[in-house]
């Protein structure tokens, strides 16, 4: 029987962090075994923000695919491509923004909050809002029947859903496939200031982080505000650092933190260093591989070469069968 396809895409703005991971990459992992997975990343997105430093996109197409790689999305499983080197993508989205109404764009709830969100960079352009036709070229090229995203993406999978009923209902076929969302229980895991852990707060844990890093920050992070003295008691729901026990501590140190600290009997510092010991412990084998795969460029650059030349067969195709369905092939 043949394989459901999932696609996804990652924004390349530098080096991922924890949220990136436990938010995306390790449901992405666990599906590569179940589905036919295509992932890629989505440099010509991340024009929308870094169309001033354009020059930093190269870069961060490494990083990314170095922390893919070390996290384990495994090129004999799962193709992994590039965007930008797909020009279908681009003929696509043009195609498809000839019959978008503009109003589909400016009701989208994200078009608005990243715009009051992103201060640093004019996000008034044509292009920001038509991300979401952009997103949708993306996923319709490789007929994915799901998509995993976060809760924040759900919208745009429904405008997707949207437009690709427009185009099949415009051209009286079925080229397009609606994907699904494939939305994923995500821990809610904040930066080491409280807030959610992002590049542009200066508060994440990268990946790449040595353990010199990752010891300095999560010492420098924000618990209970309630514990302002050791022998003030605490509330693990509260505290910031808890959730990241959660996720590496095993279950008899979560317990016995948990009543600890809600009897002051353990102060915030050495709960912090159980923290570090079972992190790094996690982590260091990821840690390792992360700096084997880094230090080979050639293959990393090989391995996108490969999944990109496997993905444009794919996606010519179905630009082609929407041609045809259009009368303009
Ligand atoms: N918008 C997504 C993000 O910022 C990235 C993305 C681009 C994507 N195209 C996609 C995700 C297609 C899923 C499917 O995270
Ligand atoms: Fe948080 Fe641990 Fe301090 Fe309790 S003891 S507030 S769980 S860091």
């Amino acid at each position: 029987m043949k394989r459901k396809r999932i696609l996804s895409g990652m924004q390349p703005s530098g080096q991922l962090h924890l949220g990136n991971y436990f938010g995306a990459l390790k449901n992405w992992v666990a599906l590569q075994d179940e589905f036919e997975c295509f992932y890629f990343i989505a440099d010509w997105h991340s024009l929308t923000t870094l169309y001033e430093d354009p020059h930093l996109i190269n870069k961060y197409i490494f990083e990314v695919a170095v922390d893919w790689l070390s996290s384990g999305l495994d090129p004999g499983k799962c193709t992994l491509f590039v965007q930008s080197r797909i020009p279908e993508h681009a003929e696509l989205h043009l195609i498809l923004s000839m019959m978008v109404p503009v109003p589909w764009l400016e009701r989208n709830p994200t078009y608005k909050e990243k715009q009051d969100e992103v201060k640093n960079v004019d996000m008034s352009s044509f292009g920001f809002l038509g991300y979401p036709i952009l997103q949708t070229a993306d996923i319709v090229l490789y007929k994915a029947h799901f998509v995993p995203v976060g809760i924040d993406q759900a919208p745009h999978l429904e405008l997707s859903r949207e437009i690709i009923r427009r185009f099949n209902n415009l051209y009286k076929k079925k080229v397009f496939i609606e994907p699904a969302a494939k939305i994923s229980e995500i821990p809610k895991l904040n930066g080491t200031d409280g807030r959610k852990m992002s590049k542009s707060y200066d508060n994440a844990i990268y990946l790449s982080d040595s353990e010199e890093q990752i010891t300095k920050k999560v010492r420098s992070m924000l618990t209970d505000p309630a514990r302002g003295r050791r022998g003030d008691p605490g509330d693990p729901k509260v505290c910031n650092l808890f959730p990241l026990h959660k996720i590496y501590s095993p279950q008899p140190m979560q317990d016995e933190i948990d009543s600890a600290c809600r009897k002051a009997e353990i102060g915030c510092g050495d709960c912090k260093m159980k923290l570090v010991s079972t992190m790094l412990e996690n982590m260091r084998p990821n840690m390792e591989k992360r700096c084997e795969i880094a230090s080979k460029p050639k293959e990393v650059e090989e391995i996108l070469c490969a999944g990109t030349e496997k993905a444009r067969k794919v996606a010519a195709a179905t630009l082609q069968e929407a041609k045809v369905a259009m009368k303009i092939a």
